[in-house]
């Protein structure tokens, strides 16, 4: 990330926009339940709230940095924060009971590794457990954000077929003004007839 845009994601106006807006957000769409998943905490706001909504939380964040940095921040605390791209996630399978993934599919580089980090979160997740999100559309202000940065924008329109065809479902997609925030289950499991 940019110098720019790291000093907004630590900024306390983004800790409020985050408890303002988007917390009654992922409250209204998903119990995330006790042992949640964030991917790309980046300096943390988003964990923060997080944390406080569930017993157990793992961040998975791809910088070295920022990973030690909230490792730090959070010791002691229900936060494990594991250093290593979302790609790979080497956490056991249908283990979490929610996850979350705000603001990161855009930084990632390409669309097919963006494809397996919602892969390796479907897999992770229980049964019929919620993945919630957001991220950014592409324009002129977020593109300005990024300079010198990866920005690999997601079309929100596509999302719901491309989440589908990765395997998710109840697929959801809403638009609001600078960002799109979607939500996705993965699929309960099917009980054999006659059992
Ligand atoms: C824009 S920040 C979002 C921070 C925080 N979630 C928020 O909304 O305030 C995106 C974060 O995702 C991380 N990230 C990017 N690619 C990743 C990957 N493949 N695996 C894990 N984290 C990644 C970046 O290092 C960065 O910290």
């Amino acid at each position: 990330m940019n110098k720019r845009h790291l000093e907004t994601l630590s900024s306390p106006g983004w800790a409020t926009m985050l408890r303002q807006n988007l917390l009654p957000w992922v409250e209204s769409i998903a119990d995330l339940g006790d042992d949640v998943l964030e991917i790309g905490p980046g300096p943390g706001l988003t964990t923060d709230i997080l944390r406080t909504r569930t017993a157990r939380l793992t961040a998975v964040e791809i910088d070295p940095g920022l990973a030690a940095a909230l490792a730090a921040r959070l010791a002691g605390t229900n936060v494990t924060v594991i250093t290593r791209s979302a790609e790979q996630l080497d956490l056991a399978e249908s283990r979490f009971t929610g996850a979350a993934c705000f603001g990161v599919i855009h930084h990632v580089p390409s669309p097919a590794q963006q494809d397996r980090i919602f892969s390796e979160i479907l897999r992770v997740l229980r049964p019929g457990a919620a993945l919630v999100g957001s991220d950014g559309y592409d324009n002129e202000l977020t593109r300005q954000a990024h300079i010198d940065d990866v920005f690999v924008p997601l079309d929100a329109e596509a999302l719901p077929s491309r989440l589908a065809q990765l395997g998710f479902t109840d697929i959801r997609v809403e638009h609001g003004e600078y960002d799109f925030r979607y939500a996705a289950r993965k699929p309960p499991r099917r009980i054999p007839p006659g059992r």
